[in-house]
């Protein structure tokens, strides 16, 4: 059959969808797979029937491809795609109900609050760091690849940070700021047969992994086994229960800050489409267990249903 690369779309993350959708497009092909790039911003995603697609490789980022909506028009015209389906996509997508869900499970999320652009009046802004101390996190909750985010390290940062924020979601998320390095850590698989792979620790330059030191430089530091095991475990076994808390299918990529002070890792988000860059992390982890990353796409494929 034929498979779809589902890549570009028209979220913010739309760049970084092109660089995951060519290096699965180019792994597919490398492995006979008889795979076509197809762009849901470009054409009516109908186009995948009617032109014989039997299968899609959901290579989308951020809204209108990892939110759920995609995920339901492909139930609609019965084409099997890979990854989480509508319900897990569409509350992983909300960091803010992502958190919410978590915290009933007594899993570790940084303490945040959410406030609606009407509900952000300068007074309000200014009482936030009362609350959650300093820096404080500043996210819109619907993005990925940290766009829109800021840590604001005092007062006068906030409103540029809300301001900047607004611009992307009208509900924000701020968030307690955990100091220490940032971990990632993936899984692969569904429910009690879902597999942790190891936890990578993030050491960007500065200190701050944003878009830049995500995708732009090449100084980017990444780390296996540079946890105690017994932390390792740990962690893995969180990010498993969130991961099957949330249902998600196929593959997932959760994000954590482990607190310098006490080493407790506090998790703050649930990626449904990880990136697949040449940066990207889940390649790394797979690799790091020995799957190469044509053989990640063809497992990840092989998983695809409706
Ligand atoms: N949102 C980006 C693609 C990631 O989490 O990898
Ligand atoms: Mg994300």
């Amino acid at each position: 059959g034929k498979v779809a690369v589902l890549m570009g779309g028209s979220s913010a993350e739309r760049p970084v969808s092109l660089m995951s959708g060519s290096g699965v497009l180019a792994a597919l092909q490398s492995v006979g797979v008889n795979a076509q790039a197809f762009d849901p911003a470009e054409r009516p995603l109908h186009a995948l029937k009617d032109e014989g697609f039997d299968r899609a490789f959901v290579a989308l980022h951020g809204r209108g491809g990892e939110d759920g909506s995609l995920q339901g028009a492909l139930e609609l015209l019965g084409v099997p795609y890979t990854g989480s389906g509508v319900m897990a996509s569409a509350i992983a997508m909300d960091k803010t109900t992502t958190k919410r869900l978590w915290s009933t499970a007594d899993i570790p999320t940084p303490a945040y609050l959410s406030l609606s652009r009407e509900a952000l009046t300068r007074e309000r802004v200014r009482t936030i760091p009362d609350e959650l101390g300093l820096p404080v996190v500043v996210k819109p909750p619907h993005e990925g690849s940290s766009i829109g985010i800021t840590k604001a390290k005092g007062y006068s940062q906030m409103q540029d940070a809300v301001t900047l924020a607004l611009g992307y979601d009208d509900e924000l998320l701020f968030e307690q700021c955990i100091e220490g390095p940032e971990l990632t850590c993936a899984v692969l698989g569904e429910g009690a047969n879902a597999v942790a792979l190891p936890v990578i620790e993030i050491r960007a330059e500065d200190g701050n992994y944003d878009f830049a030191n995500k995708y732009e430089t090449d100084t980017t530091q990444y780390l296996f086994g540079s946890l105690p095991a017994a932390l390792e475990a740990e962690v893995q076994r969180l990010v498993l229960q969130a991961y099957r808390l949330l249902g998600c299918r196929g593959w997932g990529r959760a994000d954590i800050m482990l607190r310098q002070s006490d080493q407790r890792p506090f998790l703050l988000e649930m990626n449904t489409s990880p990136g697949m860059t040449s940066h990207s992390l889940v390649p790394k982890a797979a690799q790091q267990v020995g799957i190469d990353y044509p053989h990640l796409c063809l497992w990840l494929l092989a998983q695809a249903r409706l």
